[in-house]
């Protein structure tokens, strides 16, 4: 009888050891896309130091309006026409030059995500 008891004991220590590795192993899963989708394409977060985002973005009727929340295809647009002076900007045509159409795309896809 002795020995199935020190079997148990063994296997419930390794067990209450084990179980905090699990769940630390879980959380460091769960962490990894988080971290994956935070990571903003070149340039993407200089925008929000004006633009601001969450609960900073620029408030409506702003002289920076806000980013979060436009269409992707809106900010690409509006950066085009900043770039070659269809727009009429303060800042944006200098910024807006400073980015390939791709760049531009890709900022345009991650600040229109940015909640
Ligand atoms: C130095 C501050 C500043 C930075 C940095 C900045 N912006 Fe702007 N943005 C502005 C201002 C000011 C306007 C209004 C147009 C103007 O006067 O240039 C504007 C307007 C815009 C607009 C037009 C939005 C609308 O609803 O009409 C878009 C799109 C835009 N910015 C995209 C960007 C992107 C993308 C970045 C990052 C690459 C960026 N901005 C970085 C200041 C900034």
């Amino acid at each position: 009888m002795d020995r199935p008891r020190r079997a148990f004991a063994f296997w419930q220590e390794r067990i209450a050891f084990l179980a905090p590795l699990t769940a630390a192993a879980a959380l460091i899963v769960a962490t990894v896309p988080a971290a994956a989708q935070s990571m903003a394409p070149p340039g993407a977060s200089t925008c929000s130091g004006c633009h601001g985002s969450g609960a900073s973005a620029s408030a409506p009727g702003s002289a920076v309006p806000a980013l979060q929340g436009q269409e992707p295809e809106a900010i690409t647009a509006a950066m085009q026409a900043f770039r070659t002076g269809r727009r009429e900007a303060t800042v944006m045509d200098r910024i807006a030059k400073g980015f390939t159409d791709e760049e531009t795309r890709a900022i345009a896809v991650w600040v229109s995500q940015q909640h």
